[in-house]
């Protein structure tokens, strides 16, 4: 068992501005763990998880790949996120390297057909437009949740750029809500985008289903 990263560092006030690691984080975790062989061998070199949050996720990928042969990029909009990001790395022994951006946007262009693994937990909760709008100009905390209509907005904007952003072998890890329509997603990744998917694992955490899909490139 892969140990969860030490949080410890992270204060009361870190926790009211930044992502509390939830239900979401650790199943994304537990599909990383479940898949770690086959990502070792894989020997990725860029790691880019947008909306680091608390930086758990990318810390405990850190743990499976380890530190010399992988750069782990990361990205938030919350300012805060960055901030505890760089110090999770730190605390945790794994250099990650967080940038304050929407999405991938500054990091797009340079990074075509290069990123190997590819990690989004977004915000996933429907909520009406104007609020995930909202959170989203703010870029505070409520940007966490706050999705949209059918909790896709956020998530939608980062779909239309995988394809671009990963290299031949690379995987996308997305954590998704059932009410997201997992399905639609997944057949519109393969029709505009060939790249097909699979369930990784999937677990209810009290109201909510929760599902963790990987996308890959279609086998020539
Ligand atoms: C559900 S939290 C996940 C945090 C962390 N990855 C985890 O699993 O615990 C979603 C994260 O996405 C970030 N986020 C929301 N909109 C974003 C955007 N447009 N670009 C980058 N990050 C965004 C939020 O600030 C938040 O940290």
């Amino acid at each position: 068992m892969i140990p969860t990263p030490d949080l410890s560092h992270l204060t009361r006030d870190d926790l009211e501005q930044v992502y509390d690691p939830a239900e979401d984080t650790f199943l994304l975790l537990d599909a990383l763990e479940q898949e770690a062989e086959e990502l070792r061998k894989e020997r990725p070199l860029i790691c880019l998880e947008v909306g680091s949050g608390s930086g758990c996720v990318s810390a405990f990928l850190g743990r499976i790949l380890g530190q010399s042969s992988s750069l782990y990029l990361c990205t938030d909009i919350n300012k805060h996120a960055t901030r505890c990001t760089l110090a999770t790395g730190k605390q945790n022994k794994i250099t990650l390297d967080p940038v304050t951006c929407s999405l991938t946007r500054p990091l797009s262009s340079r990074l075509r057909h290069a990123v190997d693994i590819l990690l989004f937990n977004p915000p996933y909760v429907p909520t009406d437009t104007g609020e995930a709008s909202s959170a989203q100009n703010s870029a505070n905390i409520a940007g966490s949740w706050a999705g949209g209509t059918d909790g896709m907005e956020i998530t939608n904007l980062l779909l239309r750029d995988v394809e671009c952003l990963l290299s031949p072998r690379g995987r996308f890890y997305l954590v998704a809500l059932k009410q997201n329509d997992v399905p639609s997603i997944r057949s519109r990744m393969l029709e505009e985008f060939g790249l097909t998917s699979q369930i990784v694992i999937e677990r209810r955490a009290g109201k909510e289903f929760l599902l963790i899909i990987r996308f890959t490139r279609t086998s020539p």
